[in-house]
């Protein structure tokens, strides 16, 4: 255990260092795209950026989504196991509810996502389904898990810039439960891939505890809690790879002495903005232009920690950007200044989020009668 006047002395150096040698600090460079390269032993291919020619964010460096030209004939980019899994007719077993898990994953691959998202209400959760998801927030009913569990990935290689991805292949790594009774703990590494990064996966692992279901004749999910394991770290990476690329693109321009950060927020901000002034008009508008809209996320609002994804973040607003293409009356406050009831602050201090779950679902402890 560390002792407090440690601590203590621990902190103040820190602060000692950051205040009296801030030329240091200064002077410790962010790494360049190469480095990262080299890092990350990752090859891949940044020449998909763009000098804007845009009125208010003139000479701004932003990336080109490629795959928006090719967007719902991708067939290359996701695994195949999506077409070979077969859906399991129960749960009796673990290994008919493993096989359900497979299943289930390989319909969340992009772009087999798209067929479960166009459905709307999928088949693959109960009616009253509900679940929670860390880094952002708790989803009740069949149509929100279907969105959010397939159709926000299904729209992300859509939008310009997101800092979340999606995912195109997976590999089940651990499974136990599932004993007959439908209950059963999981961890899968998800490649995420990312719109504006070509050629750039970043393995992710999702953690999923999941309560099945017989309902209207099929297995579907009831309850699931699902973590993303090291999800700030994997977001931070993220921002150092999408920082670094635009940093090096914005050499020559009026933003070369802005920080990878900063350029991303604004990044961010501008494909918020221009999904927000393109989906949420007349009732559902949520700013008065775009230039309103970017001045006050890039001004007003923080770019969010990994953690922050269902808080007053530019972060939350770019998760949810993809949905709004589905029901703007329901998706777009949450871009919006207030945030909705999805990228707030209010009901979102660290102990609000802890314990808020204590009695979310039916039973919070589940134990069979041997
Ligand atoms: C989806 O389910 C909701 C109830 O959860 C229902 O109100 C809605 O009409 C359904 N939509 C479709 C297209 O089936
Ligand atoms: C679930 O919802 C569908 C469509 O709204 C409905 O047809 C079905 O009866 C519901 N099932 C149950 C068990 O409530
Ligand atoms: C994930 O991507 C890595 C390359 O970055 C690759 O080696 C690995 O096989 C991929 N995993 C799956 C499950 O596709
Ligand atoms: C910046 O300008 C220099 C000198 O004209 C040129 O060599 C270099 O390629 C430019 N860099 C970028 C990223 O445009």
């Amino acid at each position: 255990m560390i002792e407090i006047s440690s601590l203590k002395a621990f902190t103040a150096s820190i602060f000692f260092l950051s205040v009296v040698l801030p030329s240091v600090s200064g002077a410790s460079h962010e790494p360049t795209l190469d480095e990262l390269k080299a890092k990350y032993n990752h090859d891949f291919n940044l020449n998909n950026i763009e000098i804007l020619q845009h009125p208010y964010l003139e000479d701004l460096p932003v990336f080109t989504n490629k795959h928006k030209l090719s967007k719902r004939d991708d067939t290359t980019s996701g695994c195949s196991t999506a077409v070979t899994v077969e859906r399991p007719s129960s749960y009796e077993t673990s290994q008919k509810a493993y096989q359900f898990l497979d299943y289930f994953w390989s319909q969340a691959m992009y772009p087999t996502d798209i067929v479960q998202a166009d459905s709307i209400n999928s088949t693959l959760f109960t009616n009253n389904s509900r679940g929670r998801v860390s880094v952002t927030r708790n989803f009740d009913g069949v149509e929100l898990n279907t969105e959010y569990i397939f159709g926000l990935f299904a729209r992300v290689p859509d939008v310009e810039f997101s800092m979340l991805g999606y995912p195109t292949s997976y590999i089940i790594t651990e499974f136990a439960g599932g004993n007959g009774d439908g209950f059963f703990a999981s961890s899968t590494i998800l490649n995420f891939t990312f719109p504006q990064l070509e050629g750039f996966v970043i393995p992710s692992q999702a953690d999923f505890w999941i309560k099945l279901k017989t309902e209207d004749g099929l297995v579907k999910i009831d309850e699931y809690d699902a973590v993303f394991r090291n999800f700030p770290w994997t977001y931070n990476v993220v921002a150092e790879v999408s920082g670094a690329a635009l940093v090096q693109a914005a050499v020559n321009t009026t933003y070369a002495s802005y920080t990878g950060e900063e350029l991303i927020k604004m990044n961010a901000a501008k494909s918020i903005c221009d999904a927000a002034m393109q989906y949420c008009v007349g009732d559902d508008s949520q700013y008065n232009s775009f230039e309103e809209c970017f001045e006050y996320l890039y001004e007003d609002v923080r770019i969010g920690q990994g953690y922050e994804g269902g808080q007053d973040t530019v972060f939350c607003r770019n998760v949810h950007q993809p949905m709004l293409a589905f029901r703007p009356h329901v998706h777009c406050s949450h871009v919006g200044p207030t945030g909705g009831d999805m990228c707030r602050d209010s009901d979102m201090a660290y102990d609000d989020v802890v314990w808020r779950y204590v009695d979310y679902f039916d039973n919070m402890v589940y134990y069979s009668s041997y």
